[in-house]
């Protein structure tokens, strides 16, 4: 087994659409084959609840964590701020919102840190300096392990990061965006209007940026590779599509891997360091996700997976 690829658990819709016992069962299922990380937020899923707010999925994580003896020690906790209340009245990136929406999490995943934070969505209303020195501050007192930034543009990264440089601070080591293997025509709208999209230029700030993670979301396109019941989106309505989806059948039926354990193979084990996250729903789907672990594609495999578009 690849164990160096690493699959993260969405658990978006942990507590909402998936009730507490069934999320207690992914969550068992994933910890029993080996699963390290499980990627939440505290906005998780407001538009699945009554209320209109989040944190349900934060909530039934940190009972698990709770009722679960040792599960703590051997799960990773990845969770964002700054988008409750999205869309009309997002938290926001500044020093109070931050600090009120880590607390938040903290107490509802039942933990005294997190291994990463990210702040979720962009706030340009604060100053940058602002969200960095909050966010630099979680990590020196620690209650966060490492920092990430969601939905931004490449170059509001980049600022970010020199300012927590020059101020001594921890800063973004990790970047949460929309990717897959299947590609959207550029600019033309996502049925999720909020997902920001990795481009090349994502790829190129990877590559020349040490120690620098991608968190890909979104990876199954909904479970568009292979189920009739979910249509792609219309941005993927181009003749790539179906060059791509060819050339993913032709390395699926020669690995004899599944069309979304080729997928995750594939966006784990390029030259960058890209951790897919999926948004599994059952126990099977599961199983599914984590046996891209096991796929290893060849460099033949991978270049003419590459060059199909
Ligand atoms: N940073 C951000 O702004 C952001 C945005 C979106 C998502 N995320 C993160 O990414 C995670 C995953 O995202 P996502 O839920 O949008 O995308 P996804 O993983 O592409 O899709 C999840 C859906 O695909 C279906 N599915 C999953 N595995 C399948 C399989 N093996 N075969 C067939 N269908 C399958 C399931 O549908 P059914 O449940 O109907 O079976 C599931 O709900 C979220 O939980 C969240 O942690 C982050």
């Amino acid at each position: 087994m690849a164990t160096d690829i690493t699959i993260v658990l969405g658990a978006l819709a942990f507590g909402t659409r998936i009730d507490h016992a069934q999320s207690f069962d992914l969550l068992d299922h994933y910890l029993d084959l080996g699963g390290e990380w499980i990627d939440t937020a505290d906005n998780y899923a407001f538009w699945m609840d009554p209320s209109g707010r989040g944190g349900q999925s934060e909530t039934v994580i940190g009972r698990w964590l709770d009722q679960r003896p040792g599960a703590r020690e051997r799960v990773r906790i990845s969770t964002k701020g700054g988008a409750e209340g999205f869309p009309d009245n997002a938290d926001g990136l500044s020093g109070p919102a931050l600090t009120k929406a880590l607390g938040g999490s903290l107490d509802r995943l039942r933990t005294e840190r997190v291994e990463l934070y990210w702040a979720h969505i962009e706030d340009r209303s604060v100053p940058l300096a602002e969200t960095v020195e909050t966010l630099g501050g979680f990590v020196a007192d620690g209650r966060v392990v490492r920092l990430g930034v969601s939905n931004h543009p490449t170059w509001r990264v980049d600022r970010a990061r020199e300012i927590a440089r020059s101020r001594g601070l921890a800063g973004y080591s990790a970047i949460q965006l929309r990717w897959s293997y299947l590609q959207p025509l550029p600019g033309f709208p996502l049925p999720q209007s909020a997902h920001v999209h990795a481009t090349p230029e994502t790829f190129d700030y990877l590559a020349s940026t040490d120690g620098m993670w991608l968190w890909a979301y979104n990876t199954l396109l909904d479970g568009g590779y292979t189920r009739a019941d979910r249509p792609l989106p219309d941005a993927y309505d181009h003749p790539g599509t179906v060059r791509r989806l060819a050339a993913l059948d032709a390395v699926a039926a020669e690995t004899g891997a599944t069309r979304n354990q080729v997928v995750l193979s594939w966006i784990a084990g390029g030259k960058a360091a890209v951790a897919p996250i999926v948004g599994v729903t059952t126990a099977a789907q599961i199983t599914e996700a984590l046996g891209a672990r096991g796929v290893r594609l060849t460099a033949e495999q991978r270049t003419r997976l590459d060059l199909a578009c």
